[in-house]
């Protein structure tokens, strides 16, 4: 076992599915004390109940990202609960429409950006106020590699995903002082319910798009995404702030 976190506590937004499960396992093994924060109450309770089952810390809320009042409450539940914040995975996220630009309904729009990007603002937000009141600390903000190029009939989904990287600069200049780190990862094509849910839908609305493989050859699992958020909210990762970490198997080398 690895104790890269120990005795950090920790949050994780979209905990309850995919990569942000997988990662708070991940962060748990590494010791770190969790709260386990998603819009699916069932799925973020189970996920509670194993990590306790098997002696570790972990405390779920019900938070939609999206809501100030429920971010407020998340932050809120983890000082409770553990007195202090020394990192936090915004990982919650929604997929894109399969909708050309000129087909989205202003509420998907609204609907994607509001979980999306600013739901990753609300979370920093109060994450920091209360970094700030005890030390410092590592925030690590889920993008995609659609925050570097586009992805075919995606618009809401690739303007939320590159408009991550302001923020996440934004922070790291303004806190570095006050030994806040804040770090972006962008995933490729991982194995999760996400991904699979659009694969579904691109193949029932016949949408060929752009085939591009990793260079690696294989979509990712959402295990080796957790790695790389697990190092950025390291101490191992002490010198490392305003980057963006891609994990796509080389998707976006070509
Ligand atoms: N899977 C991929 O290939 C891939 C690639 C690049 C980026 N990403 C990003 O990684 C993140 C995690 O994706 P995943 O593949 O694990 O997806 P997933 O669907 O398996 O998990 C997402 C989780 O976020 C939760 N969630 C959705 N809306 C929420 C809200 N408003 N408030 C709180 N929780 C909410 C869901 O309930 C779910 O548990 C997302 O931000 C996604 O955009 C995924």
């Amino acid at each position: 076992m690895s104790s890269e976190l120990a005795g950090k506590t920790i949050i994780v937004t979209g905990a309850g599915s995919g990569i942000g499960k997988a990662s708070a396992r991940l962060f748990a093994m590494a010791g770190a004390y969790l709260l386990l924060a998603d819009v699916n109450v069932k799925n973020g309770e189970s996920l509670a109940n194993e990590l306790t089952a098997n002696g570790k810390m972990a405390r779920f809320i019900r938070t939609d990202v999206s809501s100030e009042d429920d971010v407020r409450a998340m932050v809120d539940a983890a000082l409770d609960s553990f007195s202090r914040i020394d990192g936090a995975f915004n990982n919650a996220g929604v997929g894109y429409s399969n909708k050309r630009l000129h087909l989205v309904e202003q509420a998907e729009w609204h609907h994607t950006l509001g979980i999306d990007l600013t739901g990753v603002f609300l979370c920093m937000k109060y994450e920091i106020a209360a970094m700030l009141k005890t030390g410092g600390g590592s925030i690590v903000n889920t993008g995609s590699v659609a925050s570097i190029l586009a992805l075919p009939a995606a618009p809401e989904y690739v303007t939320a995903r590159h408009g991550i990287l302001g923020p996440t600069r934004s922070a790291a200049l303004d806190y570095g002082k006050d030994k806040i780190r804040v770090n972006v990862i962008y995933p490729g094509a991982t194995d999760t319910p996400m991904i699979n849910v659009q694969q579904q839908k691109r193949i029932a609305a016949q949408e060929k798009g752009t085939s591009h493989q990793p260079v690696l050859g294989r979509s990712g699992s959402a295990e080796e995404v957790g790695q790389g958020a697990l190092w950025l909210l390291s101490d191992a990762a002490s010198y490392v702030t305003g980057s963006a970490l891609t994990v796509d198997g080389g998707f976006t080398l070509q």
